[in-house]
């Protein structure tokens, strides 16, 4: 597993959204699952006690699970952070970017836990993100489309202003995807990672003629009579 903090160099990461440990063991026997997000909302759905779900999904998946904070204060933030990164050595602390979210991300970072900022809606937020050393930006693309905007753009306004600054190793996690064109624009802008939902996951490995063309290969080689073993 690389390191957290690492810019990664060998492909796009995949990371499911979701606190449903069902769905994050099925989706992790893929072997494609890089990581995981949960948000508060992801949380209350599960109806669990948080410490166990994260418990459990940190147990499931070898890479960075991000485990949001909920209070407001960066003091208190740096307390919520701290206990849950005591949960598992792949826990990755998730604060909204607010000045006290900034703060303590400031702080968690130095003492050397990684830091996702989440609730990122402008580039100039980003860029604040980066300098409190955030390990992971999280830019919410389908919640600016909601309200007209194009969540993708910012992504790429991102993607510039941290390649202008090669000393930035914060990699930009595209959330709040929707549905498989959002991750299609995300690769081709060269976005280090995306949060999909589980649905969206699974969508991305299907198309009907894939379905089609398979049968029609499986039908022939039935005429055949033959077997491989
Ligand atoms: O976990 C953060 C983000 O991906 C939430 O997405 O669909 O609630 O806007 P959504």
């Amino acid at each position: 597993m690389c390191m957290q903090s690492e810019r990664q160099t060998t492909g796009m990461k995949f990371f499911v959204d979701t606190a449903d440990t069902n769905e994050i063991r099925d989706l992790a026997e893929t072997g494609l699952l890089d990581g995981v997000t949960t948000n508060p909302s992801l949380v209350a759905k599960t109806g669990r006690d948080f410490i166990d779900v994260l418990k459990e999904i940190c147990a499931i998946v070898d890479g960075p699970v991000s485990a949001e904070v909920t209070a407001t204060e960066a003091a208190a933030m740096i307390a919520e952070g701290n206990k849950l990164a005591a949960v598992a050595p792949n826990v990755t602390v998730k604060v909204p970017l607010t000045w006290d979210g900034l703060k303590a991300c400031r702080a968690l970072t130095q003492a050397g836990t990684p830091v996702n900022v989440t609730l990122c809606f402008s580039a100039n937020q980003a860029l604040l993100a980066a300098k409190a050393g955030a390990t992971f930006i999280s830019p919410f693309v389908g919640r600016l489309d909601d309200m007209g905007q194009d969540g993708m753009e910012l992504i790429a306004e991102i993607k510039t202003i941290y390649d202008n600054y090669p000393a930035i190793e914060t990699e930009i996690l595209v959330a709040s995807i929707r549905h498989p064109i959002h991750l299609k624009q995300a690769a081709m802008m060269g976005a280090d990672v995306a949060t999909l939902p589980p649905d969206v996951l699974r969508k991305l490995a299907s198309h009907p003629l894939t379905d089609k063309g398979l049968a029609a290969f499986l039908a022939d080689w039935q005429k055949t009579g033959q077997k491989i073993l």
